[in-house]
């Protein structure tokens, strides 16, 4: 299991020494939730402060883009130092052209799905992409509650990568604790986005340690 702290609900005053503590448990990811107030209702951070963070810490960017219009900032999110761009199918009207774009920028092209998005719509893009992230929650906001559903959604996935022979990584995102993160990851998933729970309270080194321990199987 790779784990990506969301950064969402970190200290936005004291932004880079809440990343420095959970630098030290060594996260795969850094997840970095970009949010336009159009395709979700809430605003939060863009490229500059991407670009802010680039070459001050060591954990490659995961960039969660919640806007409409991608296409027209994939490039600064690419140069601003993403390592990974996840962009929603419902904010795509012409999904494989903005896939293969971003992947045109030398990095991992990734598709998220809303609760209520089914995994059909994203039959003829899966050997284009990196990963697929399942939303386990509504997009827009931290610490809401993990839609139980979405376990079915994770291991409908983890069966469709299997028996198509394909290896896209599974990342789910949403309501992941230290009391659902084993279950999430018994169902399939590869990459655990993970925001209140390590930058909530409490030390975010300690909180991704204690999610990794919680995973039994
Ligand atoms: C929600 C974001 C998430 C959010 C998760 O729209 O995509 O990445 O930060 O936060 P928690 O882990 O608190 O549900
Ligand atoms: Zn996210």
């Amino acid at each position: 299991m790779e784990i990506s702290p969301s950064i969402l609900s970190a200290d936005f005053g004291n932004l880079l020494s809440d990343i420095k503590k959970a630098e030290k448990e060594k996260p795969e990811f850094l997840h970095i939730d970009v949010m336009d107030g159009h395709f979700v209702p809430n605003i939060t951070i863009g490229p500059l402060v991407i670009k802010a963070l680039k070459g001050k810490t060591n954990i490659p960017f995961d960039v969660h883009l919640m806007i409409e219009d991608a296409d027209k900032y994939i490039k600064e999110f690419a140069e601003a130092g993403a390592k990974n761009i996840t962009v929603h199918q419902e904010a795509c009207l012409h999904l494989d052209r903005t896939l293969q774009f971003i992947k045109s920028m030398g990095i991992m092209a990734s598709v998220a799905l809303n609760p209520a998005t089914p995994l059909e719509t994203l039959k003829y893009v899966l050997p284009s992409v990196d990963m697929v992230l399942i939303m386990t929650v509504n997009p827009g906001f931290g610490g809401q509650v993990f839609i139980e559903e979405m376990y079915e959604k994770i291991r409908e996935l983890a069966y469709i990568r299997e028996s198509r022979g394909l290896n896209f990584k599974i990342e789910v995102d949403g309501g992941i604790n230290v009391d659902n993160i084993n279950d999430v990851v018994f169902a399939g998933a590869d990459v655990i986005v993970a925001g209140s729970s390590i930058f909530g309270s409490g030390d975010p080194g300690d909180n991704i340690k204690k999610l990794r321990g919680a995973v039994k199987r």
